[in-house]
């Protein structure tokens, strides 16, 4: 089999890039590892950010989310038992985010690709990347028990932090960088009432949690946990006995409960490769980078590293030229840093760090006070909740603001 793009993966990443893609008339093959119920099925992240929210409706997809989705223009931070309203829209120059879980995200792109005429190969296995560095790259899978090959001209590998492609590129010019956190979430969705008509980020010294939405009858609220920690540990009673401590007010406000449907622990880390890009391997998605949570930017940034990789693809389908795409790692990673760097800021202002002394506590305190009424603070907060900008231009040449 041949194709111009084999897409290792049916992600957010993957699936964007298809559409992207066969929009500017380029044919791919999408090859993914789990069943199509898999997943449309597994719950992840639940905010898109400006840029995601105009990918989605620039690629034809973002009907059912301007339908179904709940627009936000702005958030809460608290802590000290004081809710701080942040204006995203005010101080971001009029974007907005929206809670549009991940998988109806993906439901409407397989859908988008179906309605297309095409396929996704799922349920395949023993994914292995050939010749990356020649004009044929390679992809042999098995399928229902048969070895096959992919022969492309590019390869897209969308395959999540775990998946085959990132290893592909030799160690050699593969400089890795991963920062652990000693901090986990436990992620809850509960048949409850909304706490708030936006998210509401909690610091307390008991520990973080996030209250977000899924919809008018169905929450979905986190709580900073050990990592390591059991799940059979936390009854339904504990987690709102938590949650309801962490996110109290001081006029008496308290987060409304209900029965809890589905819980799990995940892990928190920070992870970047740099390079993105080996021969005609490109990487995007998590398979590049991972980010903690509290930003809201893994889903996000996925788009947009395809975003950039389309149009790489496209130009030099189109004229030859391969400026893009020979500077595609250097402009995902520009963007990728600042948020990781914004991903990272926010884990640090939130979450609870019992190794902190009381100078450091009241650092931190100072800091929630400072960028929740500072409009400096707020800007940035704001700008890079909502999502950056792609800088397509070479470093050297970019605008400074003098
Ligand atoms: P993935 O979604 O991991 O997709 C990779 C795909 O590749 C998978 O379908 C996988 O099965 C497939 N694959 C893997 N190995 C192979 C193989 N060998 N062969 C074939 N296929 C393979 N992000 C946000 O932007 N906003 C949020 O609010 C947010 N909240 C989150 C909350 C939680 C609890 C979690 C866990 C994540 C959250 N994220 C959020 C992050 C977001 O879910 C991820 O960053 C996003 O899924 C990355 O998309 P991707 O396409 O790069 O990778
Ligand atoms: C959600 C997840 C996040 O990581 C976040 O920062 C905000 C909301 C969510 O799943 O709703």
């Amino acid at each position: 089999m041949r194709t111009q793009v084999g897409i290792i993966g049916a992600g957010p990443a993957g699936l964007i890039l298809a559409q992207l893609l066969h929009l500017q008339g380029i044919d791919s093959v999408i090859l993914e590892r789990k069943s199509k119920d898999k997943i449309e099925g597994t719950v992840k992240a639940g905010i898109l950010e400006q840029t995601t929210i105009d990918i989605l409706r620039e690629i034809g997809v973002g009907d059912r989310m301007d339908r179904e989705g709940h627009f936000h223009n702005g958030n809460y931070f608290q802590f000290n038992g004081q809710r701080r309203h942040i204006d995203l829209k005010k101080y971001s120059g009029g974007k907005q985010v929206v809670v549009y879980p991940q998988h109806e995200v993906i439901i409407d792109l397989v859908n988008a690709r179906y309605n297309n005429g095409k396929d996704i190969i799922f349920d395949v296995e023993n994914v292995t990347l050939h010749d990356i560095d020649t004009e044929n790259p390679k992809i042999r899978y098995c399928k229902n028990g048969m070895d096959e090959e992919l022969v492309c001209d590019f390869i897209a590998g969308c395959d999540g932090y775990h998946g085959p492609s990132r290893q592909a590129i030799p160690e050699s010019i593969r400089k890795e960088h991963l920062h652990m956190y000693k901090d986990g979430w436990l992620g809850i969705l509960s048949d409850s009432a909304p706490a708030a008509d936006e998210l509401i980020y909690a610091n307390h010294d008991q520990g973080f949690a996030l209250l977000s939405t899924r919809t008018p009858i169905l929450q979905r609220h986190y709580l900073q946990v050990d990592p390591h920690d059991d799940i059979a540990n936390w009854s339904d009673d504990r987690i709102w006995t938590e949650l309801t401590e962490r996110t109290k007010t001081n006029d008496g406000w308290q987060v409304p409960d209900g029965p809890i449907n589905s819980k799990g622990i995940i892990q928190m880390r920070s992870f970047i490769c740099e390079t993105m890009q080996y021969g005609r391997l490109f990487i995007a998605g998590d398979a590049a980078h991972t980010v903690p949570p509290t930003g809201a930017k893994g889903l996000n940034l996925a788009a947009t590293d395809v975003k950039v990789m389309a149009k790489g693809i496209t130009e030099y389908y189109r004229s030859g030229e391969s400026d893009v795409l020979d500077r595609y790692s250097e402009i995902c990673l520009r963007r990728v840093w600042k948020a990781e760097r914004f991903s990272h800021f926010m884990t640090h202002l939130l979450h609870a760090n019992s190794s902190y002394d009381s100078f450091q506590r009241g650092i931190q305190l100072t800091e929630l006070d400072y960028y929740t009424s500072s409009e400096a603070g707020l800007r940035m907060i704001a700008e890079n909740y909502v999502g950056l900008p792609i800088e397509w231009e070479k470093a050297e040449n970019l605008k400074i603001l003098k």
